[in-house]
This record gives C-alpha cells, sequence and structure tokens, in this order.
C-alpha cells in the first residue's frame, strides 16, 4: 500500500529524488515479502531439515562429518553444548559450510541440531517454536 501512495503521488520530484522514494518503497517491500513469507510457511521439524540439507554428509558421514547415530563420534561435540553446535553449523565449520543462510531460519537451524546430536546419544529438548505473533525482528 505504501508503495502504491508513494509511486502515485500527483506531483513529479526532481528525478534524484524519485529514484531515492523508489528504492526506499522497493526496499519495504522486499522487508515485507520476507516477513510474510516467514510468517506463513510452516517450520520444519529437526528430520525434515536433516533430511534435506543435511543427511548428504551426515548420513555416511562423508568429508569427516559426525556420522548419524555415532555416538562415540557425536559424544565430544555434544559435550561442547548446545548453543556450540548450533552456532556451528549456522556459520560453518571445517567442511560443513553455513547453513543459516539457506532455505531455513535459525529456529529449524536448531531442531536439526537436536534431532541430529540426540540421535548419536544427546539429550537436548526440543527447542520452542518462536512466537509467530510476535512483532518480526528489524531487518537490514
Ligand atoms: C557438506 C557436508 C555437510 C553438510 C551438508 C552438513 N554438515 Fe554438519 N558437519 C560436517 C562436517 C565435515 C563436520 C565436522 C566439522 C569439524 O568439526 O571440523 C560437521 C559438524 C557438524 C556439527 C558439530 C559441530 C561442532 O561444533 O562440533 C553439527 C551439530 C552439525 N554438523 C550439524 C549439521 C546440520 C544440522 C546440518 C544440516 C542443516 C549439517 N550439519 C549439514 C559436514 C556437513
Amino acid at each position: 500500500m505504501l508503495v502504491t501512495l508513494v509511486l502515485q503521488k500527483p506531483f513529479a520530484p526532481a528525478p534524484d529524488l524519485a529514484a531515492q522514494e523508489l528504492a526506499a518503497a522497493e526496499r519495504l517491500q522486499r522487508v515485507g515479502t520476507v516477513a510474510l513469507r516467514e510468517a506463513t510457511r510452516e517450520l520444519r521439524t529437526g528430520q525434515q531439515v536433516y533430511q534435506a540439507a543435511c543427511m548428504a554428509c551426515h548420513a555416511a558421514g562423508v568429508v569427516g562429518a559426525p556420522k548419524f547415530g555415532d555416538a562415540a563420534a557425536w559424544a565430544p561435540r555434544i559435550g561442547a553444548g548446545l548453543e556450540r553446535l548450533v552456532t556451528s553449523t549456522l556459520q560453518g565449520k571445517g567442511a560443513m559450510g553455513a547453513q543459516g543462510g539457506g532455505a531455513f531460519s535459525d529456529f529449524e537451524i536448531k531442531r536439526a541440531v537436536v534431532y541430529l546430536a540426540n540421535a548419536g546419544g544427546g539429550n537436548f529438548p526440543e527447542p520452542v517454536a518462536p512466537d509467530a505473533t510476535a512483532a518480526p525482528a528489524p531487518q537490514q
């Protein structure tokens, strides 16, 4: 709606101002679209994320990935704590690329980490879903 208002101003502002307003409107529209997509999309379970994004390496333990269900490989990592594991997964570690910029939210990645770590002997509680009605975090 804001986009429409900006574009339908009756007077013609100086070209550089018009371009600025258009850029601002486009930015707003993009942020709105992202927020909407995040809000309406159903959150994936840890298992769904694992199958879509993690299994490729962790099922067979390729490129040095701790293998799914391998308690010996997971014990020292689990000992480092859940936050450590989530951070590693979001930012990437060793041969594992950053997973945070992909198709999944940080929360979904956390679920996948819990799923994977618990299969390897961990006992992390299922992460609590973020409140869908809460205002979205400010976007940059
Ligand atoms: C490209 C292959 C690859 C993919 C895809 C991948 N991983 Fe990994 N993962 C690795 C490797 C290799 C390591 C070992 C990194 C190291 O310790 O050097 C690792 C380590 C980890 C660790 C332990 C981190 C730590 O701090 O010890 C967690 C947790 C983990 N992965 C979770 C995931 C999750 C969840 C996904 C899917 C969202 C995923 N990984 C996808 C290769 C992968």
